[in-house]
């Protein structure tokens, strides 16, 4: 949510703040700005939408700059309410990324103190909140901290200060990073955004405030109010790609690239696992908490642990985490799933449990984030960089990692590993013309539908919920996954002549309830698609049949509604990459 980025240096900062920027745009792109110092006067160049391809900032000669793109929460999307926000006498900007929670009150009293305000957004309460401060502390600095300690929410802001031709930066809660090289000094919301041209980093934590001048940076911790000495640290996993090859789409290539990230996320050995299998079979329970695509990750991960393993796993939304803190204490594990390692929900969640007491141990994709420092031990997913804001590989990524994960438990180790590399090989197969051909001309069918159904039960029961949310996310279409026994609990009354149901059908021990409900639907009227490798003629108008393997059919099974997701939106000429109001990294609540 917002991507924020910085830089002072020797090189052109408006284009390097542009690229920055547009590594962080899958954070939010509802509007980009971008403010520069140019001969002791701040220039801001802002628009509302996409980033433009090209850097539409042709300065040469200007070092400092900081930039902004943002997911509307407060105010509507308008170049006025685009970040960053001038002071009064334009001498500072800033931006923020997260939320000013107390927003009303602090607007109200600013306001009652004769403070007037221009746009909706909570960012203006900062800059006004500083101007104020300003006038009873020595340095924009000290009026920057003593506004940021009265902000109520997980906010981290960036100021462009002309007067001392400075940045300065403080951190809560939602994501910084530092990094630097020779003279070049860069701010980001990611470690990604500044990969190309630094990978040595320093993590800034919460309550720190950073000075960038004179090309130097310094760490100041707000609450000690002493300077921190911490050198930059080499980040070798940042040495990633990012770029669409071949590709019309990112989400086309990272779902093709599954073939490849289930082996990397798998690839510990039983060694490196060894103290989290200990730690789990020793645990009164273990909970699995995630958010999105990556709560049902957690869903089907405590499915494998439960199933698989025979241990007492359950599953949590980072968001329902209150109701369960009360049962969970240092006789438990907590496993976090999130590909960011920046969600807010699940961070919030995790720093509760810590407090706690409890273990936690994480999967994650992202590099240097917070969530792994704050887990005890975490596992990366190693599944590269994931542009498209509706993840693929990453989720077939952590739960073939937890798959891998359930079988160690029970001393199947070799047995899992060789699995999830026939899978690979078969996946290898399975992206083809004809798959992808197929695919497409199903949703030729399904393009002038609105409402959809996915049935699935067991090892396919998340499977369909995930199904589902990728779908709805790049077609906006609307489609629901639920357990194929609830049909006749409700469900059944909105399937009518021509809705189309998808079933996913496995050859396990669920199959014929899976035929029988699919029957059901078809009785009345139903469009009938099955995925999975049990086809039934009798049953399916179409069936997509998907790459072999035995245990691990749900993560061939969730495959397909991937591509579907992808040939539907493309169908409708939607957004594939950067779908409407969603953003990446949900670092608000
Ligand atoms: C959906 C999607 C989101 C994320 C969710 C959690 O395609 O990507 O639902 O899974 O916002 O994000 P992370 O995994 O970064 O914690």
């Amino acid at each position: 949510m917002c991507g924020i980025f910085g830089y002072m240096g020797s090189s052109n900062a408006p284009d390097i703040i542009h690229q920055g920027l547009k590594r962080l745009e899958y954070r939010g792109y509802d509007s980009w700005g971008i403010s520069t110092i140019e001969n002791g006067k701040i220039k801001t160049t802002k628009d509302v939408g996409h980033l433009p391809e090209k850097s539409p900032i042709e300065s040469k000669s200007v070092s400092t700059g900081v930039g902004h793109t943002r997911w509307a929460t407060h105010g509507g999307v308008t170049i006025t309410n685009a970040h960053p926000h001038y002071s009064t006498d334009n001498s500072f900007v800033i931006a923020q990324n997260g939320i000013v929670e107390n927003y009303t009150e602090l607007k109200k009293s600013l306001e009652n103190l004769g403070y007037v305000f221009k746009t909706q957004v909570d960012t203006e309460v900062i800059v006004k909140l500083v101007e104020h401060e300003r006038k009873s502390s020595k340095t924009l600095r000290d009026a920057l901290v003593k506004a940021f300690k009265q902000l109520d929410g997980r906010n981290t802001v960036i100021v462009l200060d002309s007067k001392q031709d400075q940045i300065l930066a403080i951190r809560n809660g939602s994501p910084l990073i530092l990094g630097t090289k020779e003279k070049d000094v860069y701010l980001a919301s990611d470690p990604l955004a500044f990969n190309q041209y630094s990978q040595n980093i320093v993590e800034i934590n919460n309550g720190e405030l950073i000075e960038i001048k004179d090309n130097k940076y310094k760490i100041y911790d707000i609450y000690s109010e002493k300077y921190i000495n911490r050198k930059p640290r080499e980040e070798k996993q940042l040495d990633i790609e990012i770029n669409k090859g071949d590709y019309d789409h990112y989400m086309i290539k990272e779902i093709v690239e599954q073939k490849g990230t289930i082996l990397k996320s798998t690839n510990y050995s039983q060694k490196e696992l060894k103290p989290l299998v200990d730690r789990l079979k020793k645990s009164k329970s273990i909970y699995t908490i995630g958010a999105g695509t990556a709560g049902y990750s957690a869903d089907q991960i405590a499915y494998y642990l439960r199933k698989i393993a025979n241990l007492n796993a359950i599953s949590i939304k980072s968001y329902e985490t209150e109701s369960y803190l009360n049962l969970i204490d240092k006789n438990d594990t907590v496993i976090a799933v999130s590909q960011s390692g920046e969600t807010a929900d699940t961070l919030e969640a995790i720093e509760i449990l810590k407090k706690q007491g409890v273990y936690i141990s994480s999967i994650i994709n992202m590099p240097g984030s917070t969530l792994s420092r704050l887990s005890d031990s975490f596992f990366m997913s190693n599944a590269g960089s994931e542009i498209c804001v509706a993840s693929t590989k990453v989720f077939t990524s952590q739960i073939s990692f937890g798959y891998l994960l359930s079988k160690t438990v029970i001393g199947k180790y070799k047995e899992a590993k060789k699995e999830i590399y026939l899978l690979s090989t078969n996946l290898e197969d399975f992206f083809n013309n004809k798959t992808f051909k197929q695919i497409e001309k199903i949703t030729k069918v399904l393009k002038d539908k609105e409402h959809f159904f996915i049935l699935g039960k067991g090892q396919n029961f998340h499977i369909a919920q995930e199904g589902a949310l990728k779908i709805k996310e790049i077609s906006y279409k609307h489609f629901e996954g639920f357990a194929a026994g609830e049909l006749k609990h409700g469900v059944i009354a909105l399937i009518e002549k021509g809705t189309p149901v998808i079933s996913i059908i496995s050859n396990d021990s669920n199959v014929r309830d899976l035929i029988s409900a699919t029957q059901e639907v078809k009785a009345r009227g139903a469009i009938t698609i099955g995925i999975g490798d049990k086809q039934d003629e009798n049953c399916f108008d179409y069936f997509i049949t998907v790459a072999d393997s035995n245990e691990l059919k749900s993560i061939s099974n969730v495959i397909p509604f991937q591509l579907i997701s992808y040939y539907l939106a493309k169908e409708l000429g939607n957004n594939i990459d950067k779908p409407r109001n969603l953003a990446k990294s949900v670092t608000v609540k």
